[in-house]
Protein backbone atom coordinates (compact mmCIF):
# COMPACT_ATOMS: atom_id res chain seq x y z
CA UNK A 1 0.00 0.00 0.00
CA UNK A 2 0.95 3.65 -0.31
CA UNK A 3 0.48 5.74 2.84
CA UNK A 4 1.40 9.13 3.88
CA UNK A 5 2.23 10.05 7.32
CA UNK A 6 2.14 13.53 8.85
CA UNK A 7 4.61 13.89 11.41
CA UNK A 8 6.99 11.28 10.33
CA UNK A 9 9.61 13.22 12.90
CA UNK A 10 7.79 13.47 15.55
CA UNK A 11 7.58 10.79 18.43
CA UNK A 12 4.67 8.11 17.38
CA UNK A 13 5.23 9.10 13.91
CA UNK A 14 8.79 7.71 13.36
CA UNK A 15 8.08 4.68 14.61
CA UNK A 16 4.85 4.27 12.46
CA UNK A 17 6.61 5.11 9.12
CA UNK A 18 9.08 2.60 10.18
CA UNK A 19 6.77 0.06 10.90
CA UNK A 20 5.00 0.66 7.59
CA UNK A 21 8.14 0.80 5.67
CA UNK A 22 9.60 -2.70 7.35
CA UNK A 23 5.73 -4.36 6.39
CA UNK A 24 6.72 -3.24 2.85
CA UNK A 25 4.43 -0.48 2.58
CA UNK A 26 5.28 2.46 0.59
CA UNK A 27 5.63 5.58 2.60
CA UNK A 28 6.22 8.88 2.44
CA UNK A 29 6.57 11.25 5.36
CA UNK A 30 5.77 14.87 5.79
CA UNK A 31 6.77 17.27 8.50
CA UNK A 32 7.48 20.95 8.76
CA UNK A 33 10.54 20.29 12.02
CA UNK A 34 8.57 23.16 13.76
CA UNK A 35 11.14 24.04 16.61
CA UNK A 36 8.39 23.05 19.49
CA UNK A 37 11.19 20.80 20.54
CA UNK A 38 14.76 21.08 18.74
CA UNK A 39 14.07 20.18 15.49
CA UNK A 40 17.49 18.07 15.12
CA UNK A 41 15.68 15.40 17.73
CA UNK A 42 13.17 15.04 14.81
CA UNK A 43 15.76 14.84 12.31
CA UNK A 44 17.18 12.09 13.80
CA UNK A 45 14.04 10.09 14.58
CA UNK A 46 13.48 10.34 10.64
CA UNK A 47 16.69 9.19 9.69
CA UNK A 48 16.14 6.70 7.34
CA UNK A 49 12.84 7.87 6.21
CA UNK A 50 11.86 9.84 2.56
CA UNK A 51 11.05 12.96 3.95
CA UNK A 52 9.26 16.54 2.80
CA UNK A 53 9.21 19.56 4.52
CA UNK A 54 5.74 20.84 3.85
CA UNK A 55 3.39 23.09 6.36
CA UNK A 56 0.12 22.16 6.50
CA UNK A 57 -1.34 24.93 7.03
CA UNK A 58 0.17 26.83 4.53
CA UNK A 59 1.41 24.58 1.73
CA UNK A 60 -0.32 23.35 -1.12
CA UNK A 61 -1.66 19.60 -0.42
CA UNK A 62 -2.03 16.68 -3.10
CA UNK A 63 -2.67 13.42 -1.66
CA UNK A 64 -3.96 11.36 -5.06
CA UNK A 65 -2.69 8.14 -5.17
CA UNK A 66 -2.40 7.60 -1.70
CA UNK A 67 -4.55 4.58 0.05
CA UNK A 68 -3.92 5.88 3.67
CA UNK A 69 -3.29 9.13 5.30
CA UNK A 70 -2.17 8.91 9.14
CA UNK A 71 -2.13 11.98 10.43
CA UNK A 72 -0.16 12.91 13.54
CA UNK A 73 1.73 16.01 13.06
CA UNK A 74 0.10 18.37 15.70
CA UNK A 75 1.30 20.76 18.55
CA UNK A 76 1.00 18.64 21.28
CA UNK A 77 1.51 19.35 24.88
CA UNK A 78 -1.48 20.20 27.32
CA UNK A 79 0.19 22.68 29.29
CA UNK A 80 -1.27 24.98 26.18
CA UNK A 81 -2.52 28.00 27.86
CA UNK A 82 -1.27 31.73 27.08
CA UNK A 83 1.02 33.20 24.24
CA UNK A 84 0.95 29.75 22.11
CA UNK A 85 -2.60 29.33 21.65
CA UNK A 86 -2.20 30.89 17.64
CA UNK A 87 0.60 27.77 17.02
CA UNK A 88 -2.28 25.01 18.46
CA UNK A 89 -5.00 26.64 16.32
CA UNK A 90 -2.75 26.89 13.07
CA UNK A 91 -1.08 23.38 14.13
CA UNK A 92 -3.97 21.36 15.33
CA UNK A 93 -7.27 23.07 14.03
CA UNK A 94 -5.87 24.73 10.68
CA UNK A 95 -3.81 22.01 9.36
CA UNK A 96 -5.70 19.14 10.20
CA UNK A 97 -8.65 20.75 8.24
CA UNK A 98 -6.45 20.75 5.18
CA UNK A 99 -5.26 17.38 5.70
CA UNK A 100 -9.08 16.62 5.98
CA UNK A 101 -9.84 18.69 2.52
CA UNK A 102 -6.89 16.81 0.71
CA UNK A 103 -7.69 13.24 1.99
CA UNK A 104 -11.65 13.96 0.94
CA UNK A 105 -10.28 14.96 -2.50
CA UNK A 106 -8.02 12.14 -2.95
CA UNK A 107 -10.31 9.17 -1.56
CA UNK A 108 -7.71 8.65 1.07
CA UNK A 109 -8.86 6.63 4.63
CA UNK A 110 -7.67 8.71 7.24
CA UNK A 111 -6.52 7.76 10.82
CA UNK A 112 -6.26 11.32 12.94
CA UNK A 113 -4.15 10.88 16.03
CA UNK A 114 -6.36 12.46 18.82
CA UNK A 115 -5.97 12.36 22.82
CA UNK A 116 -6.97 11.25 25.89
CA UNK A 117 -6.94 15.00 26.62
CA UNK A 118 -10.31 15.90 25.33
CA UNK A 119 -11.98 13.83 28.47
CA UNK A 120 -10.81 16.36 30.82
CA UNK A 121 -11.43 15.22 34.53
CA UNK A 122 -13.87 12.23 32.71
CA UNK A 123 -17.20 11.78 34.71
CA UNK A 124 -16.16 8.15 34.21
CA UNK A 125 -13.10 5.82 34.99
CA UNK A 126 -11.96 3.75 32.97
CA UNK A 127 -13.46 6.21 30.74
CA UNK A 128 -15.09 4.97 27.21
CA UNK A 129 -15.40 6.66 23.84
CA UNK A 130 -18.91 7.92 24.41
CA UNK A 131 -18.08 10.25 27.76
CA UNK A 132 -18.91 13.47 26.96
CA UNK A 133 -15.67 15.44 26.26
CA UNK A 134 -15.41 18.05 28.42
CA UNK A 135 -10.75 19.17 27.89
CA UNK A 136 -9.59 21.42 30.24
CA UNK A 137 -6.49 22.74 28.01
CA UNK A 138 -6.09 24.39 24.97
CA UNK A 139 -4.67 21.84 23.78
CA UNK A 140 -7.63 19.46 24.37
CA UNK A 141 -9.97 22.22 23.07
CA UNK A 142 -8.15 21.50 19.23
CA UNK A 143 -8.03 18.06 19.56
CA UNK A 144 -11.37 18.04 20.15
CA UNK A 145 -11.88 20.50 17.24
CA UNK A 146 -10.50 18.20 14.96
CA UNK A 147 -12.56 15.15 15.76
CA UNK A 148 -15.39 17.27 14.89
CA UNK A 149 -14.03 18.30 11.52
CA UNK A 150 -13.49 14.75 11.26
CA UNK A 151 -17.26 14.20 11.18
CA UNK A 152 -17.83 17.02 9.62
CA UNK A 153 -15.65 16.39 6.00
CA UNK A 154 -17.43 12.51 6.66
CA UNK A 155 -20.65 13.95 6.26
CA UNK A 156 -20.09 16.56 3.89
CA UNK A 157 -17.29 15.41 1.59
CA UNK A 158 -17.50 11.18 2.50
CA UNK A 159 -13.99 11.33 3.95
CA UNK A 160 -13.15 8.02 5.24
CA UNK A 161 -11.95 8.52 9.04
CA UNK A 162 -10.82 6.95 11.84
CA UNK A 163 -10.32 9.05 15.39
CA UNK A 164 -7.91 7.63 17.85
CA UNK A 165 -7.53 9.00 21.42
CA UNK A 166 -3.92 8.08 22.49
CA UNK A 167 -3.21 7.93 26.08
CA UNK A 168 0.26 9.28 27.17
CA UNK A 169 2.45 7.91 24.62
CA UNK A 170 5.70 6.36 25.91
CA UNK A 171 9.51 4.60 24.79
CA UNK A 172 12.46 5.62 22.75
CA UNK A 173 12.37 8.84 21.08
CA UNK A 174 9.65 10.28 23.63
CA UNK A 175 9.34 14.67 23.09
CA UNK A 176 11.45 15.58 25.13
CA UNK A 177 9.31 17.76 27.55
CA UNK A 178 7.49 15.11 28.63
CA UNK A 179 7.41 13.12 32.18
CA UNK A 180 9.34 9.84 31.36
CA UNK A 181 11.62 12.13 29.03
CA UNK A 182 13.04 14.47 31.58
CA UNK A 183 12.72 11.78 34.52
CA UNK A 184 15.22 9.27 32.30
CA UNK A 185 17.36 12.29 30.76
CA UNK A 186 17.80 13.47 34.83
CA UNK A 187 18.31 9.94 35.98
CA UNK A 188 20.85 9.47 33.11
CA UNK A 189 23.01 12.91 33.07
CA UNK A 190 22.17 14.54 36.79
CA UNK A 191 20.14 17.58 37.29
CA UNK A 192 16.68 18.14 38.95
CA UNK A 193 13.58 16.94 38.08
CA UNK A 194 10.30 19.12 39.08
CA UNK A 195 6.97 17.44 39.22
CA UNK A 196 3.98 19.17 39.15
CA UNK A 197 2.01 19.29 42.25
CA UNK A 198 1.70 16.25 44.24
CA UNK A 199 3.02 13.30 41.95
CA UNK A 200 -0.23 11.33 42.89
CA UNK A 201 -1.86 12.28 39.34
CA UNK A 202 -2.14 8.84 37.09
CA UNK A 203 -2.12 8.03 33.55
CA UNK A 204 -3.24 4.97 31.55
CA UNK A 205 0.49 5.34 29.83
CA UNK A 206 0.94 3.02 26.45
CA UNK A 207 4.14 2.14 25.20
CA UNK A 208 4.78 3.41 21.71
CA UNK A 209 5.19 -0.03 19.73
CA UNK A 210 1.10 -0.61 20.99
CA UNK A 211 0.23 2.08 20.27
CA UNK A 212 1.53 1.79 16.66
CA UNK A 213 -0.17 -1.39 16.34
CA UNK A 214 -3.28 0.09 17.22
CA UNK A 215 -2.82 2.80 14.49
CA UNK A 216 -2.01 0.25 11.92
CA UNK A 217 -4.83 -1.78 13.34
CA UNK A 218 -7.23 0.65 12.66
CA UNK A 219 -5.94 1.63 9.11
CA UNK A 220 -6.58 -1.87 7.95
CA UNK A 221 -9.85 -2.65 9.50
CA UNK A 222 -11.57 0.10 11.90
CA UNK A 223 -15.50 0.26 10.51
CA UNK A 224 -15.42 4.14 8.96
CA UNK A 225 -16.29 6.88 11.94
CA UNK A 226 -15.12 4.51 14.31
CA UNK A 227 -13.52 6.40 17.84
CA UNK A 228 -11.34 4.27 19.85
CA UNK A 229 -9.06 5.29 23.13
CA UNK A 230 -5.76 3.50 22.70
CA UNK A 231 -4.33 3.36 26.49
CA UNK A 232 -1.61 1.32 27.83
CA UNK A 233 -3.27 -1.52 30.32
CA UNK A 234 -1.25 -0.19 33.60
CA UNK A 235 -2.72 2.84 35.27
CA UNK A 236 0.34 3.95 37.43
CA UNK A 237 0.79 7.55 39.52
CA UNK A 238 3.65 9.85 38.32
CA UNK A 239 5.33 8.99 41.83
CA UNK A 240 5.00 5.38 41.38
CA UNK A 241 6.77 5.04 37.64
CA UNK A 242 9.44 7.33 39.45
CA UNK A 243 10.23 4.84 41.87
CA UNK A 244 9.79 2.05 39.13
CA UNK A 245 12.75 4.38 36.81
CA UNK A 246 14.76 4.84 39.89
CA UNK A 247 14.77 0.86 40.18
CA UNK A 248 15.68 0.25 36.61
CA UNK A 249 18.48 2.94 36.42
CA UNK A 250 19.92 1.62 39.55
CA UNK A 251 19.80 5.52 40.68
CA UNK A 252 18.29 8.24 42.82
CA UNK A 253 16.62 11.12 41.37
CA UNK A 254 16.89 14.31 42.55
CA UNK A 255 12.78 15.18 42.92
CA UNK A 256 11.51 19.15 43.64
CA UNK A 257 7.85 19.86 43.58
CA UNK A 258 6.17 22.81 41.56
CA UNK A 259 2.83 24.14 41.36
CA UNK A 260 0.30 21.40 39.75
CA UNK A 261 0.17 23.23 35.77
CA UNK A 262 -3.11 24.43 34.57
CA UNK A 263 -4.14 22.33 31.92
CA UNK A 264 -3.03 18.76 33.80
CA UNK A 265 -6.00 16.27 34.65
CA UNK A 266 -5.52 14.49 38.13
CA UNK A 267 -6.31 11.19 36.12
CA UNK A 268 -6.78 9.51 32.63
CA UNK A 269 -7.93 5.91 32.55
CA UNK A 270 -8.37 4.34 29.22
CA UNK A 271 -11.54 1.65 28.56
CA UNK A 272 -10.24 -0.47 25.66
CA UNK A 273 -13.58 -2.33 25.17
CA UNK A 274 -14.06 -1.53 21.83
CA UNK A 275 -10.56 -1.56 20.67
CA UNK A 276 -10.19 -5.11 22.44
CA UNK A 277 -13.62 -6.05 20.42
CA UNK A 278 -13.58 -4.49 17.06
CA UNK A 279 -9.78 -4.70 16.00
CA UNK A 280 -8.47 -7.44 18.61
CA UNK A 281 -6.26 -4.84 20.11
CA UNK A 282 -4.58 -4.75 23.61
CA UNK A 283 -1.32 -3.02 24.92
CA UNK A 284 1.17 -5.67 25.49
CA UNK A 285 4.09 -4.05 27.52
CA UNK A 286 3.91 -3.77 30.47
CA UNK A 287 4.97 -0.58 32.44
CA UNK A 288 8.26 -2.23 33.72
CA UNK A 289 9.81 -3.63 29.82
CA UNK A 290 8.47 -0.21 27.99
CA UNK A 291 10.45 1.74 30.88
CA UNK A 292 13.28 0.08 30.75
CA UNK A 293 13.52 0.26 27.16
CA UNK A 294 13.05 3.59 27.22
CA UNK A 295 15.80 4.26 29.72
CA UNK A 296 18.55 1.74 28.11
CA UNK A 297 17.62 4.00 24.86
CA UNK A 298 18.25 7.27 26.52
CA UNK A 299 21.26 6.07 28.87
CA UNK A 300 22.58 4.89 25.72
CA UNK A 301 22.38 8.04 23.63
CA UNK A 302 23.87 10.12 27.07
CA UNK A 303 26.78 7.42 26.92
CA UNK A 304 27.38 8.13 22.97
CA UNK A 305 27.62 11.54 23.75
C1 LIG B 1 0.60 13.62 27.08
C2 LIG B 1 1.12 14.34 25.83
O1 LIG B 1 2.09 15.30 26.17
C3 LIG B 1 0.02 15.00 25.05
O2 LIG B 1 0.55 15.52 23.84
C4 LIG B 1 -1.04 13.97 24.80
O3 LIG B 1 -2.07 14.45 24.04
C5 LIG B 1 -1.56 13.45 26.13
O4 LIG B 1 -0.49 12.80 26.78
C6 LIG B 1 -2.69 12.48 25.96
O5 LIG B 1 -2.81 11.51 26.69
O6 LIG B 1 -3.49 12.70 25.10
P1 LIG B 1 0.52 14.23 29.61
O7 LIG B 1 -0.39 13.17 30.13
O8 LIG B 1 0.52 15.53 30.30
O9 LIG B 1 0.23 14.55 28.08
O10 LIG B 1 1.98 13.56 29.55
P2 LIG B 1 3.36 13.87 30.28
O11 LIG B 1 3.92 15.16 29.81
O12 LIG B 1 4.21 12.67 30.15
O13 LIG B 1 2.93 14.09 31.81
C7 LIG B 1 2.44 13.04 32.63
C8 LIG B 1 2.28 13.57 34.02
O14 LIG B 1 3.56 13.94 34.52
C9 LIG B 1 1.40 14.81 34.12
O15 LIG B 1 0.53 14.67 35.20
C10 LIG B 1 2.38 15.95 34.42
O16 LIG B 1 1.85 16.88 35.31
C11 LIG B 1 3.55 15.25 35.05
N1 LIG B 1 4.83 15.95 34.75
C12 LIG B 1 5.26 16.09 33.46
C13 LIG B 1 5.59 16.45 35.79
O17 LIG B 1 5.20 16.32 36.96
N2 LIG B 1 6.76 17.08 35.51
C14 LIG B 1 7.23 17.24 34.23
O18 LIG B 1 8.31 17.83 34.02
C15 LIG B 1 6.45 16.72 33.17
Amino acid sequence: MRYLVTGAAGFIGSHLAETLVAGGHDVAGLDCLTDYYDPALKEENARGLVLERVDLAADPLDFSGFDGVFHLAGQPGVRSFGDVFPLYLRRNVLATQRVFEAAAAAGARTVFASSSSIYGEAERYPTPEDTVPAPLSPYGVTKLACEHLARAYAKGFGLDAVVLRYFTVYGPRQRPDMLFARVVNALASGGAFEIYGGGDQSRSFTYVGDTVDATIAAMDSAPTGAVYNVGGGEEATVLEAIALLERISGRTLDVRHTEAAAGDVSRTAADVTRIAAELGWAARTPLEAGLKAQWEWAAARVAAG
